[in-house]
């Protein structure tokens, strides 16, 4: 079966080098290959103030903790996500406020976000589901107009840019993810970006059980309270090997991703996710919008191509149940939903292949 993920692994002969090399350096917490992983990270995608942790969750709690969010507070968010990018809402004690989402992208809906912005909500978070970036500068003028933070999370969008700007640039914070599948990993980890270099102590103490790294630690004085959220020096050698490959394994879902784009529109009963123009998908997961996804979703299946929706709308799950409302255009995306194959391991052949299972379907 042609899987709809699959994890991206450097080749053993230069990754073991790397590996071997900290594994038996006498380094393995946090250290200088962390802090090369950062720097090396932040160069390759245009970003600044780059802080590596154990995971995406941790990052988003990291990021929601330093936008002030706190119990009693509202952050407006997108049920069309992952879990994790709403349950790190519920370990800040604050509730979540569901946004509609567009059902063109599966992306939170501005003019939703808008409607729902009260005295309590502290942030907005969004999402830029499967790859697709969402109207960013749409909802920056929100966040600003109220003087609320605005929190990316990009975890399914490494490489995606806004408007010629790095995605992960626009938001007070931002996330990213490099769990098992995502483009990609470092097995697990994550990294939060800072906008503002106010914030990068207070994320470091946050990170790190609410301690400075290089302060002897019979002088700490702990004043916050901290995690153990640090990335590894292990972790980061695999992380800095990967960065050296990104570029090839992301374009060729870029490349798959356009292709589809163009070899579905004109079949019938098929539309794909759109996004705004000057915008660049960086497509984790290609997005169909089909009147009959469960037929196509069966075809695929047959034919030996995994096809799937993937996420369940967090708004489904019971520990969200105290933020329930209609969500019209959630209920439309959903149902017209279906992902397809996209990634580094998809041939010419099987694109091809894939298409026209769907146009017969
Ligand atoms: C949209 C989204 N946000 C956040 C996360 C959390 O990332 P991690 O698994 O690295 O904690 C994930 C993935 O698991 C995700 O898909």
């Amino acid at each position: 079966m042609l899987p709809i993920v699959k994890v991206a692994m450097p080749p053993k002969d230069l990754l073991m080098p790397a590996l071997e090399n900290v594994l038996y350096s006498g380094m393995l917490a946090e250290g200088e290959t962390v802090y090369k992983f950062e720097e090396a990270f932040a160069r390759h995608y245009g970003l600044q103030h780059v802080l590596a942790m154990s995971s995406g969750t941790a990052a988003l709690h990291a990021a929601l903790t330093l936008a002030g969010v706190g119990p009693g507070d509202e952050v407006i968010s997108t049920p069309m996500t992952a879990e994790p990018t709403n349950t790190s809402v519920l370990y800040c004690g604050a509730n979540v406020i569901w946004a509609d989402v567009d059902p063109t992208s599966g992306n939170m809906d501005p003019d939703s976000v808008k409607s729902l912005v009260t005295p309590k909500t502290k942030a907005i978070l969004c999402v830029h589901y499967a790859g697709y970036p969402a109207r960013l500068s749409e909802l920056r003028a929100i966040a600003d107009q109220h003087g609320i933070a605005l929190i990316e999370d990009c975890a399914h969008a490494l490489a995606a840019e806004y408007k010629g700007q790095p995605i992960g640039s626009i938001g007070d914070f931002s996330i990213f993810s490099f769990q098992a599948i995502k483009h990609m990993t470092t097995v697990d980890g994550g990294v939060l970006v800072l906008k503002d270099p106010a914030n990068i102590t207070k994320a470091k103490k946050f990170r790190w059980f609410g301690m400075l790294k290089g302060v002897p630690r019979t002088e700490i004085d702990i004043t916050s309270i901290g995690y153990k959220y640090n990335m590894s020096n292990v972790t980061a050698a695999i992380g800095l090997v990967q960065l050296d490959r990104i570029d090839e394994v992301v374009n060729r879902y870029i490349d798959n991703g356009r292709y589809y784009d163009v070899a579905l529109s004109s079949v019938p009963g098929v539309d794909f996710a759109r996004v705004e123009n000057d915008v660049k998908s960086s497509y984790w997961l290609y997005t169909m919008l089909c009147d009959d996804s469960n037929a196509i979703e069966k075809a695929l299946i047959a034919n030996g191509v995994s096809a799937s929706k993937l996420h369940r709308p967090n708004s489904y799950h019971s520990i969200f149940a105290n933020s329930q409302r209609e969500l019209p255009g959630l209920g439309d995306f959903y149902k017209k939903l279906l992902h397809i194959p996209c990634g580094w391991w998809v041939s010419d052949a099987e694109r091809c292949h894939i298409v026209e299972i769907i146009s017969k379907g």
